[in-house]
């Protein structure tokens, strides 16, 4: 036996590592009381195929295998010690009363390892699944201790909302195309597919909405119906139910009909033979989700009929199946009149919903965003958590860093969602926890939990970046259990990811927890938003897109004073749409948390927070603090080398450094913004002030010719320089009059969509080093065809010999459309950040 497990360790160990496998690796386990581990067998109380307790035997055997060298045999005779698993039903049709079922709810599951056997028994078939995954989660972190314990689920709906449409391409999605839908149909090879739900039911989610929320009504033709059952089959063993988002319009534009009316008997039978057709093929349908009269898409509003009519129609439709209907909030009207100064978007879902209070059937679900406006790195709670009282609700979050910095940045979410699903409403001057509504525990509703939008792509570690799962792994288990600390959730994912090294631990946690506060420093601080570009791809800063567009998510920065005015005093009367308790809070300055003054306040940049500081000064400070932080994030991986394998070490780390790159390019643009804006200078002398840059339009150059870069702030100096023609090779030289010495050569480029420049920079006719422009091939961030935020890039040569005198020299060749655009280069002594 030692021998085997000396050979399976061995093979473990050089097997590659390249995130496929998540959290679920299995690798070999060298910590706890391995020795105590005595089952010698499993058995699984169905062995159909399709039943998870039939993936739960196999996982079992797999992981232990994996971790403990240990090949366990199926049984289906108790022996000396066995791991049963199965349904409370099954256990007790063969073995009697359990004694510890009745606590059990749906999902749910018993884990117990104190007698001879260790049982994992669920309330139904996928609480036993996920049981067996606790176990083994359990084991891959060392724990073999005794263990007896009831899980339960905080909510019954525990979704994920993938935007892939059926073309393959995935709508905020940072890791490659869909693993669904490719050419307009469903996928023939669905490997990913089932690898995904088994990961999904490791963290107990238990339903998918496989396609974009903007959908497309094709999806309901005979071949995709044919798709889709076949998604769901690939699913069903792991207990992922198949969800899909419907077009309001489909009665009209893919069935023909020449209305799509919800109270119009011919559109109301369209939708339920339809759906008869498809809980044909997929008799376990989890439901629909819908996006009606948002941003374009077609609603019922369209005929003068509510939104709770548009919603019952499905909801009628699916009823007798079983099924729900996940009807989104994120209604409003994006052509707001930015001169009206009380008009507000973050008053919308709260104005279209709150009278339909009790008008949405049983099955319904209101799906609202955690906040008023759309994931922005800040928000407060969404008032109309506490406005619906007789509607089942369920909260939305994003895993996908679509305002956050599309999977390029390190953000560990789990903060920021703890601190909305903690927050208390104050419903009716009670207590109203944000989870407690959406469990449907404080309004005792019947229904209610969480949709993520997650928007994993072929990628082989699924988000793009490796630290991102985290978000994922935490969004699983925050909606299984809120109350769990974000800090521990993360612990036990890194365990499970790299293993249980000390050094990586601490590091992860270190670099993890402080990501969310680093990121909010250096976007958008004091709830002003995440100040990205809400007109093009939400990536990178630009701030002046936010205002005098028809979007609504306005920062009413002008030149002595920003923020919204949300107070019902004087302005939008956001503030009011909270519980009394909540609204005075928020109705006045000195009350509203400084992490959320702007979002309700319109004040001077000289007003002064809680801190003594002013608002202009400390965003000034909070931007230069946060990009320190993602410097640091560097140095931390670096000095894991080493300790994780090689694979994904190099992908963090390209990551890493380009996060610490563009975390200083979102510093410099913000600050230079409202500086210009404001005209009030840093007190610290930073902003603008940059005495270790060389500009490039500064250097001698051929080839090249100065650009102004658009948004202005994006550039240093607002100026760039690009090559004369797409053919031409650019060169540009400056003599550096430093001291002699070792120093850091960052340099600031653009990397653009269409275009992969070569580069190459020389001090002293000593290559430094050759790069390529190539990051929308290697990133998967939303790329740009300009030269801005999103485009511009550091790459960073660190100790370099410099000598007084020496010439520093870029060659750019361009590429298609992409002029090998240069910003500027920074000699940085040992230690300085510029
Ligand atoms: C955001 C996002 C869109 C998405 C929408 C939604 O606005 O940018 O891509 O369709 O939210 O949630 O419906």
């Amino acid at each position: 036996m030692l021998f085997l497990r000396a050979i399976i360790s061995v093979v473990a160990l050089v097997a590659a590592e390249d995130g496929s496998q998540a959290w679920l690796r299995y690798a070999p386990v060298v910590q706890g009381e391995i020795s105590t581990f005595s089952p010698t067998s499993i058995i699984a109380l169905n062995t159909s195929e399709i039943s998870p307790v039939y993936a739960a035997r196999q996982e079992l055997q797999k992981g232990i295998r994996g971790m403990l060298g240990v090949q366990l045999g199926f049984n289906s005779t108790k022996n000396a010690s066995a791991i049963i698993v199965g349904t409370v039903e099954a256990y007790k049709a063969k073995y009697g009363d359990l004694g510890e079922q009745e606590q059990l709810v749906d999902d749910g599951f018993y884990l117990n390892s104190q007698g001879r056997n260790v049982l994992i028994i669920g309330q139904n078939e996928r609480g036993a699944l996920y049981g067996a995954f606790e176990y083994l989660s359990r084991l891959a972190q060392g724990n073999f201790g005794p263990v007896s314990s009831i899980s339960n689920p905080h909510a019954p709906i525990r979704w994920a909302n993938e935007w892939n449409n059926l073309d393959g391409t995935i709508e905020r999605g940072y890791a490659g195309p869909s693993i669904f839908f490719e050419g307009g149909f469903v996928k023939e090879n669905l490997t990913r597919v089932a690898e995904y739900a088994r990961l999904l039911a490791s963290v107990r989610i238990n339903a998918v909405v496989v396609n974009n929320v903007n959908a497309n009504p094709t999806l309901l033709s005979a071949r995709n119906i044919e798709g889709l059952g076949r998604l769901a089959d690939v699913m069903r063993p792991y207990g992922v139910q198949l969800g899909i988002a419907l077009n309001f319009a489909a009665p009209q534009t893919f069935g023909q009909l020449d209305t799509f009316d919800p109270l119009d008997p011919k559109v109301d039978a369209w939708w339920g033979n339809n759906t008869d057709q498809i809980y044909a093929r997929v008799p376990d349908m989890a439901g629909y989700l819908i996006k009606a009269n948002s941003e374009g898409q077609p609603g019922p509003l369209t005929y003068n009929r509510t939104l709770a009519e548009g919603a019952n129609m499905f909801a009628r439709a699916v009823a007798k199946y079983g099924g729900v209907v996940m009807f989104r909030a994120f209604v409003y009207d994006n052509k707001l009149n930015p001169a009206i100064w009380k008009a507000d978007r973050a008053n919308a879902a709260f104005e279209f919903f709150r009278h339909l209070d009790g008008k949405f059937d049983e099955n319904v679900v209101v799906q609202i965003k955690y906040g008023p406006i759309d994931f922005q790195v800040r928000e407060p709670a969404s008032p109309l958590f506490s406005a619906l009282r007789q509607t089942n609700t369920a909260i939305e979050l994003q895993i996908t860093q679509e305002y956050l910095g599309h999977q390029t940045h390190l953000v560990y979410l789990s903060p920021l969602w703890k601190e909305i699903l903690d927050f208390d409403l104050r419903a009716d001057n009670k207590s109203s926890q944000v989870k407690d509504i959406v469990s449907g525990k404080r309004f005792k509703r019947s229904l209610g939990g969480f949709a993520g939008v997650v928007n994993v792509g072929t990628n082989t570690n699924w988000l793009g970046h490796h630290l991102a799962m985290s978000n994922l792994y935490a969004y699983g288990m925050m909606a299984w259990d809120p109350s769990v600390d974000p800090e521990t959730i993360l612990q036990d994912w890194a365990r499970l990811t790299f293993g249980s090294d000390r050094a990586v631990l601490d590091t992860i946690t270190s670099m993890s927890m402080s990501s969310w506060p680093a990121y909010e420093n250096y976007t958008g601080n004091l709830g002003i938003q995440t100040l990205t570009d809400i007109l093009y791809t939400h990536f990178g800063p630009n701030p002046a897109s936010q205002d005098n567009n028809g979007w609504g998510q306005w920062t009413r920065a002008n030149k002595k004073s920003l923020g919204m005015d949300r107070t019902v005093r004087n302005g939008t009367g956001n503030a009011g749409q909270y519980p009394p308790e909540i609204a005075q809070m928020y109705e006045n300055t000195e009350s509203t948390p400084d992490n959320l003054l702007l979002w309700f306040h319109h004040v001077p940049y000289t007003h002064r927070l809680k801190s003594g500081e002013t608002v202009i000064q400390h965003f000034y400070d909070a931007h230069y603090a946060g990009a320190a932080v993602a410097q640091e994030f560097v140095k931390q991986w670096e000095s894991l080398k080493g300790k994780i394998d090689e694979q994904r070490y190099q992908e963090v780390l390209f990551r890493q450094e380009f996060h610490a790159g563009h975390a200083l390019v979102w510093r410099d643009s913000i600050n230079q913004f409202y500086y210009n804006l404001s005209e009030i200078p840093d007190e610290a002398k930073r902003v603008g002030i940059h005495p270790f840059r060389f500009e490039a339009e500064k250097m001698t150059l051929s080839g090249y010719r100065p650009y102004a870069v658009n948004p202005f702030h994006t550039a240093s100096g607002y100026t760039a320089v690009v090559t004369t023609s797409n053919s031409t090779v650019g060169t540009a030289t400056v003599e550096l009059t430093v001291e002699s010495g070792v120093y850091d050569v960052a340099i600031n480029y653009y990397d653009m969509d269409r275009g992969r420049s070569e580069y190459e920079v020389s001090v002293g006719n000593r290559t430094v080093g050759k790069w390529t422009g190539d990051l929308e091939r290697r990133l998967g961030r939303a790329t740009s065809v300009y030269l801005d935020g999103h485009s511009a890039t550091r790459i960073t040569f660190r100790g370099v010999e410099v000598r007084k005198g020496d010439v520093l020299k870029i060659v750019g060749k361009p590429d298609g459309i992409e002029p090998a655009p240069i910003d500027y280069v920074s000699l940085l002594p040992e230690g300085v950040v510029d």
